[in-house]
């Protein structure tokens, strides 16, 4: 996007360091029970990937998509499932891997149909969390980092589909 530019706000190595902490707390507190990894997409592809493959407990992956942005820099407010689970997760232990957590109003969504579907538990893990933008407060387990409330690219998130594969997260100002 011309008129724009990046400052990095959280490096690779930062986001790798703390991956692997928050890979080791979610083993320790599964303590070697199955986990049903979630990835919200397209946001999250990144962090699943390597979330997942630093754990250690016995994992297995699944996908749903929502839109609740629509391209664009600031929220609908309107949640919409665009792809559904294929798998049944009655019984499982669910673990939510969500890029972003801005208003709150995608994860509570997410948590309440999900729990219609009787898993064994349901915990969320957040790369980031912009707390002081929340309108709604669903719990959200464990948390990479805490951001300001800034719209910020890079790691798996976009601004109209751009910017997913920078290895670092930015903040993206205009000028
Ligand atoms: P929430 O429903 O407001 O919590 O928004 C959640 C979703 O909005 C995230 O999963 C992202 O897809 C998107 N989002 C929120 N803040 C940002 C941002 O700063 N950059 C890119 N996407 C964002």
């Amino acid at each position: 996007m011309s008129g724009s530019h990046l400052d990095v706000l959280i490096s690779e190595l930062q986001i790798r360091v703390r991956t692997a902490e928050l890979a080791k707390q979610i083993d320790d507190e599964f303590g070697g029970e199955p986990v049903l990894l979630i990835a919200v997409l397209k946001g999250s592809i990144h962090f699943l990937s390597d979330l997942g493959r630093l754990m250690k407990s016995d994992t297995q992956l699944d996908f749903l998509q929502v839109s609740s942005y629509h391209g664009g820099k600031s929220s609908t407010g309107v949640v919409q499932i665009r792809k559904d689970l294929d798998i049944n997760i009655e019984g499982l232990n669910v673990l939510i891997v969500e890029d972003i957590v801005d208003t709150g109003v995608t994860l509570s969504h997410l948590r309440e149909l999900l729990s219609t579907r009787k898993p064994k538990s349901l915990k969320v893990v957040a790369l980031l969390s912009k707390s002081g933008s929340r309108t709604v407060h669903p719990p959200v387990e464990y948390i990479g980092f805490e951001i300001p409330n800034e719209f910020v690219v890079g790691y798996g998130l976009d601004y109209a589909e751009r910017y997913r594969n920078l290895p670092y997260i930015a903040i993206l100002r205009e000028e």
